[in-house]
Order: C-alpha cells, then sequence, then structure tokens
C-alpha cells in the first residue's frame, strides 16, 4: 500500500537478502517473553531470535544441552505473541534435530506450526547438517544455520574461540558455502576470528550474522539480557553492554522496599 508506514511492513527471508544485497547491516537480537518481545520489535530490529541461550539466561543452566523442545515451543509462541514486523526465527534445541533428518522435519515442523515462528535455526556443519538443512528447504521450513562456537558442542569444543587452527579458515568457508547450497537463508557466525568471518562472509551470498566474530559480519546479533546490562557475571570480549537494567531493577526494587517499609507506598494517589 501507498500510504504504508515502512516500519509496519513485515521483515520477510527476501527482505533480508535484500538488505544484504543493499550493503546494510542486519539488526539481530534475542527475546524470550512477550514484553520484551513488544519492545525490541517496536524498535524496528530485522530478526528476533528465540535463541536456546534461554537455558543461559532465563533458567540459569551452565549451558543451552537441557533446554526442550517443549520449552522452545512456550518462548517461541510467548515471543510471537509480542512480534508483529521482525522475522521469527525459532532455535532447534539440543538433540531435537541432530539424530535423523525425519525427526529434524518433524520438530522444525512442529516449531512453525506451534509457534508461528518464520524460520528455525540449527547449529553445525557436517556433512549430516548439510542433508537436513536441505531436506528442511524442501519442506518448506526456513534454515538460519550457525557456524564456529556452536553452544550445543560445548562439551567437546569447549567455550573459546574456535576457527584459529591451520585449516580452520578453508574448513569453515567450505562448511558455508554447503550450507548456503543446501539452502540456509543466513548463517550466524559466533566467536571465530574478525578475519576468519571477513572471508567467510565474503565467500558466500547469504547474510553473516556475527557475534564474537567481528565487524564484517553482515549482521550482530546479541542476547537480550546481555545487551542490557541484565547479565551481571557474563562479560565475555565481545559483549557492549548497552545499558545497566540490573542496576535500574535494583535501585527501583531498593526504592519501593524502602516506601514499603516506611509506609509511604502506598499513598492516597495509589489507593481506592
Ligand atoms: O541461543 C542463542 O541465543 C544463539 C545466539 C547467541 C546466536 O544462538
Amino acid at each position: 500500500m501507498a500510504d504504508e508506514k515502512p516500519e509496519a511492513r513485515r521483515v520477510t527471508l527476501r527482505e533480508v537478502a535484500r538488505i544484504k544485497r543493499g550493503g546494510e547491516k542486519l539488526v539481530v537480537v534475542t527475546a524470550y517473553d512477550v514484553l520484551f518481545a513488544r519492545i525490541v520489535d517496536s524498535c524496528g530490529v530485522d530478526i528476533v531470535l528465540v535463541g536456546d541461550s534461554v537455558g543461559n539466561v532465563v533458567a540459569g543452566f551452565d549451558s543451552t544441552l537441557p533446554v526442550t523442545l517443549e520449552q522452545m515451543i512456550y518462548h517461541g509462541a510467548a515471543v510471537r505473541r509480542g512480534v508483529k514486523r521482525a522475522l521469527l526465527v525459532v532455535d532447534m534445541p539440543f538433540l531435537s534435530y541432530q539424530a535423523s533428518v525425519e525427526r529434524a522435519i518433524l520438530n522444525c515442523g512442529r516449531v512453525l506450526q506451534e509457534t508461528g515462528a518464520d524460520a528455525v535455526k540449527v547449529e553445525g556443519g557436517n556433512p549430516d547438517m548439510f542433508d537436513t538443512v536441505r531436506a528442511l528447504t524442501r519442506t518448506g521450513i526456513p534454515v538460519m544455520a550457525h557456524l564456529g562456537f556452536t553452544p550445543q558442542s560445548v562439551r567437546t569444543l569447549g567455550m573459546r574461540v574456535q576457527g584459529r587452527d591451520a585449516g580452520d579458515r578453508e574448513r569453515l568457508i567450505a562448511e558455508a558455502r554447503s550450507l548456503e547450497d543446501a539452502g540456509a537463508f543466513s548463517l550466524v557466525l559466533e566467536l571465530i576470528p574478525t578475519d576468519v568471518a571477513r572471508d567467510v562472509t565474503s565467500a558466500v551470498t547469504i547474510p553473516t550474522i556475527g557475534i564474537g566474530a567481528g565487524p564484517h559480519c553482515d549482521g550482530q546479533v546479541l542476547v537480550l539480557p546481555d545487551l542490557l546490562g541484565l547479565n551481571d557475571g557474563f562479560a565475555p570480549k565481545f559483549l557492549k553492554r548497552y545499558a545497566d537494567l540490573a542496576g535500574v531493577t535494583r535501585d527501583a526494587i531498593g526504592r519501593y522496599a524502602t516506601e514499603v517499609r516506611e509506609g509511604s507506598y502506598p499513598d492516597a494517589e495509589h489507593s481506592n
């Protein structure tokens, strides 16, 4: 519609590809609940990711491994109710897509059906994953892929920058190309050296979205509680905190507690 405001238009896969072609950066952020989903969406971000980082930042686990399919569906559906504009991607949790292509199709299909998400994200760059991504996209399920540090493999990889060893650059480029060839519409690059991320980005036509991968990716993603300064204990080098919501929250609760204890809340204005 001619008079439609640009911010009201939904971000589609086609729009994501257009943003990369136009040389603009993609803005991606995670969300796990409807309140933050509404706020994030109203800011005009391009993609909202319901990350399985929910296991770390919401549930307090030390990894994403315990997160279940049911939990991702619950959080995905909650975020869907708040996201009207951005492309919505839901992370597939550990063991929901690795055991067989058939299981991947059924579980990823369930996520699209039960959350209303636009796409799913899966981790890894082995040949089995290429087959899975190909089968998913042929089934009509858009896939965001994820290379570099893949948190579901933390027990084998360790939480450290990937791609520093001889041959890693070529391996990552080959994996990225295979994932593109299999049909992935975008690729998260996590915790890899800046120059490797730059080379992977120029080797593929799908957009790369970096986290701890330097400035040359086509977009950036951050975990929302980290970006907002809610996650006090987590301070990797790549993380920039854009607010101190932990401080703001402590201050608000401290003032509330003081007023309740001294009897100044509720006052006449806040009483019926
Ligand atoms: O789970 C998550 O939030 C992610 C992002 C860090 C990319 O996978």
